[in-house]
């Protein structure tokens, strides 16, 4: 099944007041955007509904106000971002709700794009109260719902309205439920998931949902060291998980070997005495950790075997860096895996936060069939759970 979205040829969008719900929840830095890669994906559904003939209010959350107002959680640099990126004016009015919203989103002229303060300055959003849903649903003619980055959030501007008038997806949605349900399933195999980050306890039903599904798991960052301490061996000063996430290592192991998946484990890490990009570096078998040594990234005979499994695959999915790559001495295992994917002739998908900001960093996104813009949202849907976002929406066939 398919989600309906914007673009069906017979929709008339001529003359619609369409709110559209984005995720605009980019990264700040007293006040400037870091990465406005949301922003920008936000683009085309905008513009399509403007080119057919709809004013358009665009709505969404930035940060977690906690249903308070906050100067530095308003929406004010996502309104001027937006309006560089459509080379057109965007009005933040101040607030998302209420009398004068109404009246300014009912006097709306075709092609007009306006944007709603910050969703989260209420608390009726997050609480998706249906008293809240309707003042937000006031004035307009339709609902669109972009926000694949919050779909997995059952709140009122993703759940609640999407009861209340007329619904479809927006063009960002639709693509990545396409995309990832597509690795659900319908995979090509052979079906290869690298999984990094830092901790097994919150990665445990996505490895589990993925040995379910895919022919090789391949485990970097530093929950390989819980995975290591789980199997009894040294792993020196490196970031790892106590006895509780270790006895989910090993449960995932066992998973793997009931499921016929093959779960690897890196067989040479790449050791720092400090935290530092100038520290003293070695590499070492996995299984051999020193003491006094904390594992920072995969080793080159990992990142080897990983680069020819993923050439061989017929489909890559990706969540989590290989190591701590934001310090560059720590990288190369995480660049060797984007690298890896932006050459292969498979499907390349990556999902999840940090891999997405990696590939972004190493200006690999158009080499990949897909990043995707969701963090949480994408990790449950690779869960198998159905986003609530989503599931409002009214589906094709
Ligand atoms: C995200 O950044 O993952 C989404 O925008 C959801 O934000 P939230 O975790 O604050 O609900």
């Amino acid at each position: 099944m398919q989600l309906a979205d914007i673009s069906a040829p017979d929709h008339n969008w001529k003359g619609a007041r369409v709110l559209v719900r984005a995720d605009l929840n980019v990264p700040l830095d007293r006040g400037r955007i870091t990465d406005d890669a949301r922003i920008a994906a936000s683009v085309a559904t905008i513009r399509e509904l403007r080119n057919r003939g709809a004013a358009v209010a665009v709505c969404s959350h930035l940060g977690r106000p906690g249903g308070v107002h906050s100067d530095d959680e308003s929406l004010a640099p996502c309104a001027t971002r937006l309006a560089q990126l459509l080379s057109t004016r965007v009005e933040l009015l101040d607030d998302c709700i209420g009398a004068q919203v109404q009246a300014r989103v009912e006097g709306l002229a075709p092609g007009e794009i306006i944007m709603l303060e910050n969703l989260r300055f209420h608390a009726g959003e997050e609480r998706n109260d249906p008293v809240f849903a309707r003042a937000l649903a006031a004035g307009f003619t339709h609902y669109v719902n972009d926000a694949f980055g919050a779909a997995h959030r059952a709140h009122a501007s993703t759940e609640g309205v999407a009861h209340l008038l007329p619904a479809c997806a927006g063009l960002l949605l639709a693509r990545e439920v396409e995309v990832i349900g597509g690795l659900l399933d319908r995979p090509a195999h052979p079906f290869v998931a690298i999984v990094g980050g830092s901790k097994v306890a919150d990665k445990l039903p996505l490895i589990q949902s993925l040995l379910e599904r895919c022919d090789r798991v391949l485990i970097g960052g530093a929950m390989c060291f819980t995975f290591l301490a789980a199997s009894g061996d040294p792993v020196g000063t490196s970031l790892h998980e106590g006895p509780e996430a270790q006895a989910m290592a090993r449960q995932l192991l066992e998973s793997a070997v009931r499921l016929n998946c093959m779960l690897e484990l890196p067989s040479d890490i790449l050791v720092a005495n400090r935290f530092a990009n100038d520290a003293e570096l070695q590499v070492v078998p996995s299984d051999a950790i020193p003491n006094g040594w904390m594992g920072v990234d995969i080793g080159p005979k990992t990142s080897a075997t990983y680069r020819e499994v993923i050439a061989d695959a017929g489909t890559v999915f990706w969540n989590g860096p290989m190591g701590a790559f934001e310090t560059p001495a720590f990288a190369k295992g995480t660049r060797a895996i984007a690298d890896a994917m932006a050459a292969a002739p498979g499907i390349t998908v990556a999902g999840g936060g940090d891999s997405g900001a990696a590939v972004a960093q190493f200006g690999l996104v158009s080499q990949f069939s897909h990043v995707s813009t969701g963090g949480g949202a994408a990790l449950e849907m690779m869960e198998g759970r159905v986003l609530p976002g989503v599931a409002a929406l009214p589906h094709r066939g």
